[in-house]
């Protein structure tokens, strides 16, 4: 059978968990015998996005980038699970409205509580003022207003969230049951 594309946005502040569940949401649907393409943040900055910094602007146009080959991969029969910040609700919605079939996915954490897990250390730096324009430290970040599905990474473990993610995706007839 062929299978019907469509697009998982994850957005949240930098580790929230967006990739680690961008990645077994993946895993679920390659199961599932579906084509599926992970578009990390930090994978993307290091070609497709090469160069960009973390200005609004530089940031919008590394999401119109993500949003576009998210477009064109699932109108094409590929699953696009997107896991990058983007910070700008505008931006988002302007995604939402170019892909048709368009699944956001909040991650949600404290802002200490990824300050005291501090994974890549990043926290520490900005907080000390060493990055400017950091997510939630030094930057805006535009919870989004209308998800399909919110994730709380402090408080329900990777498969709660996951089955949360798939159970959605259920509901919305992408996956069979
Ligand atoms: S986005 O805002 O354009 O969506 P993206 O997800 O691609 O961001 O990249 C975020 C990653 O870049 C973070 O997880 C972190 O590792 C790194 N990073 C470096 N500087 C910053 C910054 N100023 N703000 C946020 N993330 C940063």
């Amino acid at each position: 059978m062929e299978h019907k594309g469509f697009t998982v946005w994850f957005t949240g502040l930098s580790g929230a968990g967006k990739s680690t569940l961008a990645n077994l949401v993946e895993k679920e649907l390659r199961c599932r015998n579906m084509k599926v393409e992970v578009l990390d943040g930090d994978v993307i900055r290091t070609h497709l996005s090469k160069g960009l910094g973390f200005s609004k602007e530089d940031r919008d146009t590394n999401i119109r980038r993500i949003g576009w080959v998210c477009q064109v991969l699932s109108r094409n029969g590929v699953v696009a699970v997107a896991a990058a910040i983007s910070p700008y609700h505008d931006i988002r919605d302007e995604i939402r409205a170019n892909v048709k079939d368009f699944v956001e996915v909040y991650v949600e954490a404290p802002i200490s509580v990824l300050a005291e897990r501090d994974v890549k250390g990043l926290y520490k730096k900005a907080l000390a003022g060493e990055i400017k324009n950091f997510t939630g430290v030094s930057d805006p970040y535009e919870a989004p207003v209308n998800p399909e599905v919110v994730c709380h990474s402090d408080r329900e473990t990777v498969e709660e969230s996951l089955s949360k993610i798939m159970g959605k995706l259920q509901q919305l007839g992408y996956v069979s049951s």
